[in-house]
């Protein structure tokens, strides 16, 4: 009867200890200072401290970097939405007279055309999509390539 106690009262002592002990995290530390450590030292909590900060800092940053990455890209993706608006809607009397009606249609597919990049690269910015910006970058050159080459080729 009495080892059957002891028995219970063991493994209610060792579940505590594993309850107490299990909260010892790094992470933890700052927050809960009142969590007693089987090692308890002024030195080496200086030290935890010090290795989070190297561990979880970096990581940080590199969300921090994102977002300045992203807002980068946004800003230059915007800009090239409204210009190529602005490209595609001016007049044919704005663009000179040596346009025959075809050309002028010609014209409006490359301005469309570097229209739909400037927003496909807009949405990849806006979801983080940094890998696929630079593909897209590339396709937005390849917009403004295809319109100089019909329609700047005396230059
Ligand atoms: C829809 C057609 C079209 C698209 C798209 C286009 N361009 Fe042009 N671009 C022209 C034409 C036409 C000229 C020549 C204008 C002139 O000489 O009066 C020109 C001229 C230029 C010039 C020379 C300006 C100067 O001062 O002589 C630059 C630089 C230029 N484009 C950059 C770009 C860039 C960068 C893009 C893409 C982001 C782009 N263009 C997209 C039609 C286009």
């Amino acid at each position: 009867m009495q080892s059957k106690f002891f028995y219970g009262f063991g493994s209610f002592i060792s579940v505590f200890l594993l309850v107490v002990f299990s909260g010892c995290s790094p992470r933890e530390q700052n927050t809960k200072p009142l969590v007693k450590h089987m090692i308890q030292s002024q030195k080496l909590r200086l030290l935890m401290r010090e290795l989070d900060l190297v561990v979880y800092e970096p990581q940080k940053s590199e969300l921090e970097r994102d977002e300045i990455r992203k807002r980068y890209a946004l800003t230059l993706a915007d800009t090239l939405k409204r210009l190529s608006v602005e490209v595609e809607n001016m007049s044919k009397s704005d663009l000179g007279s040596n346009l025959a009606a075809n050309d002028f249609d010609a014209y409006k597919k490359h301005a469309k055309l570097l229209n739909k990049n400037a927003n496909e690269l807009y949405e990849l910015a806006q979801n983080y999509k940094f890998e696929l910006i630079d593909k897209k970058m590339q396709d937005v050159k390849i917009s403004c390539d295809s319109c100089h080459n019909h329609f700047r080729q005396n230059l």
